[in-house]
C-alpha cells in the first residue's frame, strides 16, 4: 500500500500553552478573593480559629476545582483516545479487521496521537488484506484439489465394477493417472512458490550461458508444438552470459514456452528472440495465439488466475506467479504486450553477467 504523504506540520505535544494562562488568571483571581476574605474577616473581627480555618477550606475548594479541571483535560487529551485505541486493539486481537479509529483532529491540526491512530488504521487494513489473501489462497488450493480428487474417486469406483472391458479399464486408469499428475503438479508448484516467496537471495547464482538453456528448453517442447502444427522461429545468439540460478530460470522459460504452445491455435507461430548489450540480456517469447485483454494482463501474475477458461483444465494458474517471483529474485523484469485475438509477447530482461565475454575459458 502506498504511504500517504502528509505535508502539514505535526504537533509534537498535546500540552496546550493556553493552560498556563488559564491557571495564572484563575490563581491570581483566587488570591484576590483570598485577600478580600482576610480583610473582610478582620473587619468583622471574627475569632482567630475561624480566621485560620476559612482560608484553609477556601484553598481546599480551589485545589479540588483545579484537580477536577486538570483531570478533565487529561481525560479528553489522553485517556479517551487511548481507551478507544485499546478497545480497537482488542477487537483486532479477536480477528475483527474492519476496525477503524477516526483521527481526533482535522488534517491541519494533527498531532502525534492522530498520526499514531492513522498508522494503526493502516496496519489493521494491511493485516486484513493479508488475512484475505490467506483465506483466498486456501480456498483456491481446495478448489483446485477438488476436481482431480473427484476424478480419481469416480474412476476408481468405475474400475471396481465387474464387467468392464480391457479398453475401459485402460481409459479409467489413464484418467486416474492424469488427475494424479495434476495434483502432483499443483502441490509441487505450491511448494516451489512457497519456497521462493520466503527466499530473499538466490543462493545458487552463477554466470552461465542463457542461450544454451533457451535452446534446450525449446527442444523439450518440440513434440508439443509439432503435434499442434505450430511454426517455431528463433533468433538466438551463440552465447549470452547471465548471473542467476540456472534451475530457477528454467522455470521461467518452461512456463513461457508452455503458455505459448497452450494458447496458440494449430497453424500459429511462436517466436523466441534474444538480444544482449553490455548491461542486459533480453529474451522475448511471442505467439500468434488468443492474446489477452487489459483486465487479464493486469491479473496474469496473480496466483491461480486463469483468464482463458477453455484451457483452465490444463494447469492451475501458478506458472506466471512463479515466473514473476523468480525474476524478482534474479533482479530481472518481465513485460507483457498482448492484444485479444492477435497474440502475446512476454519480454524478459536479465542483468548480464559481469565479464560476460568469457565463455568456457575462451574469449569471444
Ligand atoms: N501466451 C499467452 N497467451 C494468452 N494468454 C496467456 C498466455 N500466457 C498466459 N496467459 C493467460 O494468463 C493466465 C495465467 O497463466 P499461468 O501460466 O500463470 O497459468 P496457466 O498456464 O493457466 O497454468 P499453469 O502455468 O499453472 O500450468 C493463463 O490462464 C492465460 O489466461
Ligand atoms: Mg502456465
Amino acid at each position: 500500500m502506498k504511504k500517504e504523504k502528509n505535508f502539514e506540520p505535526i504537533k509534537e505535544s498535546r500540552f496546550p500553552i493556553s493552560l498556563f494562562a488559564i491557571y495564572l488568571v484563575v490563581l491570581l483571581w483566587m488570591s484576590g478573593i483570598h485577600t478580600g476574605l482576610i480583610v473582610l474577616m478582620n473587619r468583622m473581627a471574627w475569632n482567630s480559629l475561624v480566621q485560620s480555618i476559612i482560608p484553609m477550606v477556601y484553598w481546599g475548594v480551589v485545589a479540588v476545582a483545579l484537580t477536577l479541571f486538570t483531570r478533565r483535560k487529561i481525560r479528553a487529551a489522553y485517556e479517551e483516545p487511548m481507551h478507544k485505541l485499546a478497545q480497537a486493539t482488542s477487537r483486532v486481537a479477536n480477528g475483527d479487521f474492519s476496525v477503524y479509529v477516526p483521527a481526533l483532529h482535522t488534517q491541519d491540526k494533527r498531532d502525534y496521537l492522530d498520526v499514531m491512530i492513522m498508522d494503526f488504521n493502516k496496519m489493521v487494513e494491511e493485516l486484513g488484506s493479508i488475512e484475505t489473501l490467506k483465506t483466498d489462497f486456501v480456498s483456491n488450493v481446495s478448489h483446485e484439489m477438488k476436481t482431480p480428487i473427484a476424478i480419481i474417486k469416480n474412476y476408481a469406483e468405475l474400475l471396481k465394477a465387474d464387467h468392464i472391458t480391457e479398453e475401459q479399464r485402460q481409459e479409467y486408469a489413464e484418467s486416474i493417472e492424469g488427475a494424479a499428475m495434476r495434483l502432483s503438479d499443483l502441490i509441487s508448484n505450491i511448494l516451489k512458490l512457497n519456497k521462493l516467496e520466503n527466499q530473499r537471495i538466490i543462493p545458487e547464482a552463477e554466470a552461465y550461458d542463457v542461450c544454451r538453456q533457451l535452446c534446450e528448453c525449446i527442444l523439450q517442447f518440440e513434440d508439443a508444438w509439432e503435434e499442434k502444427e505450430i511454426d517455431l522461429e528463433t533468433e538466438i545468439e551463440d552465447t549470452a552470459m547471465v548471473e542467476a540460478d540456472e534451475s530457477l530460470l528454467e522455470l521461467v522459460w518452461n512456463n513461457l514456452m508452455s503458455n505459448a504452445v497452450k494458447f496458440t491455435e494449430p497453424g500459429g507461430t511462436i517466436t523466441v528472440k534474444q538480444t544482449a548489450d553490455d548491461n542486459n540480456v533480453r529474451i522475448s517469447v511471442s505467439d500468434t495465439g488468443c492474446g489477452m485483454d487489459h483486465d487479464s494482463i493486469d491479473r496474469i501474475f496473480d496466483k491461480f488466475y486463469q483468464g482463458d477458461t477453455s484451457h483452465s483444465k490444463e494447469g492451475n494458474g501458478l506458472g506466471l506467479a512463479l515466473v514473476k517471483r523468480v525474476l524478482e529474485l534474479s533482479d530481472g523484469d518481465i513485460q507483457v504486450y498482448s492484444e485479444p485475438g492477435k497474440g502475446s509477447t512476454f519480454l524478459v530482461t536479465l542483468p548480464a553477467a559481469k565479464g560476460s565475454d568469457k565463455v568456457d575459458g575462451g574469449i569471444r
